[in-house]
């Protein structure tokens, strides 16, 4: 996720440029840069940080001119830092690249840039670009950046402009956003509406694989083959102001929404088109006898769910550990251990403490963390990223889906290498995880039924979750979504363990919600939640297993997908629950009373 913005006309484009990568600042703030092409060619100025750094830069070393293009940047490849932060040139600085994306075949277009007599500066996959646009370019942009992109594997919104034609700027995406917002004194290019919508209402929305020629006062678009391409202008409908959620009313409803998007990204690249799995750089001993999984809060659920996936599928023992207790136990560390921490912020100090802890040991460290350049990305062993994009509600969502994600692959590529189970049954879950984006996208359609359901329970002072094996698990996120931004007690509990004492706080209209997607024990969850409707309890059910309904109140159906995968989607709907019940008792969802996004602290 980065955010990048162009403009050409007849106004000063630095403040333009500014003013736009600030509305785009939700899609990533590890760094920003800024070119302009006046009569002395492209000037630079770009640094590490947030945007009030490259401001005061600006401050002191003033840019100005007509045509600009601009970026805010969240790291994927490359540690955040001015050397990798965009603009991107080619070496003698006569082209620059602003890059929303990521470029898969980076590796191998940079061997074959460097065979060319090229040289690198950068840690990035985007400076290929305007490496391989200079090695096409033969006097047109246009027909260079058409020629380049045939060459590029992955997703990629780019601006481009040239010192050699200071009239245009040339873009194109593929899946990755990019708009083109109209004026009477200039044009813009964006990654996303709010950008320029202090500017223009009036934009064009582009497709993946359209070729965007933007002159101060035309802009045309075409094909990969230059054919001419014709386009409505769509106006927009909403302020500035609401845009900056992308139209949602909160950053968690937005994220929550994300979710199958980002579910894709994780997944992307990392089961090939021959079913393998390729777990980035990560390496595995073969003789490792034990994992601790270690983590705070929602990523530690998200360490109970690939505990159990993991035992299933690769029998390796694993230990799921909160990391505030880890580090003061006394955890039998050895040789044959591994600790693989959870992270999505990669800062909290509780689980980097584990880290530091465990590698003093001299265990090996693995980590799954969502920020790039994070303390846990730098310092752990080996690093598998959620490709989640930036979480900032702080209820965690889609951060948590993307860690099951990563849980599940890491089951599956252990399985597979110990030969613990058939192939065909792997082969199958990993055909299911290729289509969980799908499923997410099903499972949102049910809001309306789910704000129905939350609205019943605004008033509510306990409710209590229950499930069994790794339905508890997801019983247990319910529950701490549900209290960390709604107020409301509530508690999860192994359904079987009711009789042994929760059950005495079941009374006449105490809610407990269910969740049931596991076909093989739900008449056991049936049967304890007839127990408590047998006491007066009003009962929900979240469930895959219909066949036994009768003990439920309110039911929201769950897809039937293979039980070790159900924690995924079983979730989101509850995700949601907790978030209608909040805006129902009108509280801040994002940024709910007492907590930070990320808790730096012991
Ligand atoms: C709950 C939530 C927190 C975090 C926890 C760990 O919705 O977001 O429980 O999961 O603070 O944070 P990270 O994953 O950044 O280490």
């Amino acid at each position: 996720m980065c955010g990048i913005v162009g403009y050409i006309g007849t106004r000063d484009c630095v403040e333009l440029l500014l003013s736009g990568l600030e509305s785009l600042e939700y899609r990533g703030y590890d760094s920003a840069g800024i070119a302009v092409l006046d009569d002395n060619g492209i000037s630079i100025r770009k640094e590490k940080g947030r945007l009030s750094g490259l401001r005061e830069i600006l401050e002191s070393r003033p840019l100005h001119g007509n045509i600009g293009i601009g970026h805010t940047r969240w790291a994927t490849h490359g540690v955040p830092s001015a050397k990798n932060s965009h603009p991107h040139t080619n070496q003698d600085g006569t082209i620059a690249v602003v890059h929303n994306g990521i470029i898969e075949n980076h590796e191998a277009l940079k061997k074959f840039l460097i065979e060319k007599g090229y040289n690198f500066v950068s840690e990035t996959d985007t400076e290929v670009i305007p490496n391989l646009i200079d090695y096409y370019y033969e006097g047109d942009l246009l027909t260079a950046v058409r020629k380049a992109a045939k060459k590029l594997d992955g997703s990629y919104a780019i601006g481009v402009i040239a010192a050699a034609e200071p009239d245009r700027i040339i873009a194109v995406r593929k899946d990755s956003p990019l708009i083109v917002g109209l004026t009477d004194d200039g044009n813009f290019i964006a990654s996303d509406i709010p950008a320029i919508l202090s500017e223009t209402r009036d934009v064009y929305l582009l497709n993946d694989g359209e070729f965007v020629t933007l002159k101060k006062d035309s802009v045309a678009i075409c094909d990969i083959d230059e054919n001419p391409i014709s386009k409505e202008i769509y106006r927009v409908q909403f302020s500035a102001q609401a845009s900056q959620k992308e139209g949602y009313d909160h950053f968690m409803l937005k994220e929550i929404h994300e979710q199958p998007q980002a579910i894709r990204n994780t997944l992307r690249g990392r089961i090939d088109k021959d079913l393998n799995i390729v777990l980035d750089n990560i390496e595995f001993s073969d003789d490792i006898k034990k994992i601790f999984i270690v983590a705070c809060g929602t990523a530690y659920h998200a360490g109970l769910v690939g505990k159990k996936a993991i035992e299933t599928l690769a029998k390796i023992p694993c230990e799921v550990c909160l990391a505030s207790e880890f580090r003061y136990g006394e955890p039998l560390i050895n040789k044959d251990t591994a600790v693989l921490v959870v992270s999505q912020s990669g800062e909290t100090a509780d689980t980097l403490a584990v880290l530091r802890m465990a590698k003093k040991l001299g265990n090996k460290v693995y980590a799954i963390t969502n920020v790039v350049g994070s303390s846990v990305a730098r310092e752990a062993d080996y690093v598998f990223y959620t490709y989640a994009g930036p979480e900032i509600a702080v209820a965690s969502t889609k951060a948590y889906t993307t860690q099951l994600v990563a849980f599940y692959l890491f089951a599956i590529y252990f399985a597979e290498k110990r030969k613990t189970v058939p192939n065909h049954v792997l082969s199958d879950l990993k055909n299911q995880l290729l289509k969980m984006d799908e499923v997410a996208e099903k499972i949102l359609e049910k809001a309306p039924e789910i704000r129905e359901i939350a609205k019943s329970l605004a008033d509510e002072h306990d409710i209590y979750f229950l499930g069994r094996g790794l339905d508890y698990i997801v019983a247990m996120e319910a529950s701490l979504k549900l209290k960390e931004i709604s107020y409301i007690h509530s508690d999860a509990y192994a359904s079987g363990e009711l009789k042994h004492g929760p059950i005495a706080l079941i009374d006449d209209g105490t809610v407990v919600i269910s969740i049931c997607t596991n076909p093989d024990i739900s008449n056991k969850l049936s049967s304890n939640v007839k127990e408590v409707l047998a006491r007066g309890a009003k009962t929900i059910g979240f469930t895959s297993c219909m066949s036994d309904t009768a003990a439920y109140g309110d039911i929201v159906e769950l897809p039937q997908i293979d039980p070790l995968l159900a924690p995924l989607p079983a979730i989101i709907p509850l995700q949601m629950l907790a978030y209608y019940v909040c805006t129902e008792k009108g509280f801040d969802v994002d940024k709910p009373r007492n907590l930070a996004k990320s808790v730096t602290v012991e």
